[in-house]
């Protein structure tokens, strides 16, 4: 399993950190026995597993709840990091601590939280109390509001000097790595550059020190979402309506079940 000092290591030798989001026992089980070096119990859980239209619905509760899951399937195998869910951190630091407190105890080795201003302390705190945290900038899903869409982030200059300077921060307060999401690859790669702890992307190009992507994405469960950033490494919905197609037909031919699959 990696561990947080491994992070460092890894941008110091070049090694790309592979991570994916991960919600529930059944898939944890499958990635445990993968090369995927972390799993993200991610906010994006409200809209993967709840049908929700953003990461604003998330809750402790919900997190919580799949970090146990994903902590069960792994088994001990994998470097899980769990979302502090939307305003978590803005009530608060006893708020935030307890919030991280309870992801950890459900499994999690790390948390990960959007946006640094104002953040400061509480990262700081989190990670002098032994808690480390990843930090998230650029397309901040939780920030989808005042973005005024899920849109491109720090396209001027003047966006990427601030970009920058914010990581910078979150390094400062005591990140181990941050994710970028959704921003020229030229800024990831300024980014990735000028500061020492790893950054792992999403639509941030490939000058970064890893990727990141979700599960249900990348294995081809929703076609109908084709954001630039992805590749699909499966056509999983129609492998799965293959499958349930054959059992509905196999069922109503009396196919299934066989004497074999019987009990005499
Ligand atoms: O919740 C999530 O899935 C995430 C990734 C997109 C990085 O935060």
């Amino acid at each position: 399993m990696l561990t947080v000092p491994e992070f460092a290591t890894r941008k110091k030798r070049n090694e790309k950190i592979t991570m994916i989001t991960c919600y529930d026992a059944s898939f944890a089980r499958i990635l445990a026995e993968s090369p995927i070096d972390v799993l993200l119990i991610g906010d994006s859980s409200s809209m993967v597993m709840q049908g929700e239209d953003s990461t604003i619905q998330a809750s402790m509760d919900s997190i919580e709840f799949f970090t146990k899951c994903v902590s069960k399937g792994a088994g001990g195998k994998k470097f899980l990091v769990a979302d502090l869910p939307f305003l978590s951190t803005r009530k608060g630091i006893r708020f935030g601590v307890e919030s991280a407190e309870r992801l950890l105890k459900a499994g999690a080795h790390a948390v990960k939280l959007e946006g640094i201003k104002g953040n400061e302390k509480l990262v700081a705190h989190l990670t002098d109390s032994g808690i480390p945290v990843m930090g998230h900038l650029g397309l901040t899903p939780q920030f989808v509001n005042a973005f005024g869409g899920m849109k491109v982030q720090a396209k001027t200059g003047e966006a990427q000097d601030q970009l920058l300077q914010e990581s910078i921060l979150f390094q400062k307060c005591g990140a181990f790595s941050l994710v970028l999401e959704c921003v020229p690859s030229a800024i990831a790669g300024r980014i990735t550059q000028e500061i020492s702890i790893p950054t792992i992307g999403i639509g941030a190009g490939a000058r970064v020190d890893g990727q990141v992507l979700v599960l249900q994405d990348m294995l081809g469960f929703n076609p109908a979402f084709k954001p630039k950033f992805l590749r699909t490494y499966l056509d999983g919905k129609n492998l799965f309506l293959d499958a349930f197609q054959s059992f509905h037909e196999e069922v109503r031919s009396s196919e299934f079940p066989s004497q074999e699959e019987s009990y005499l």
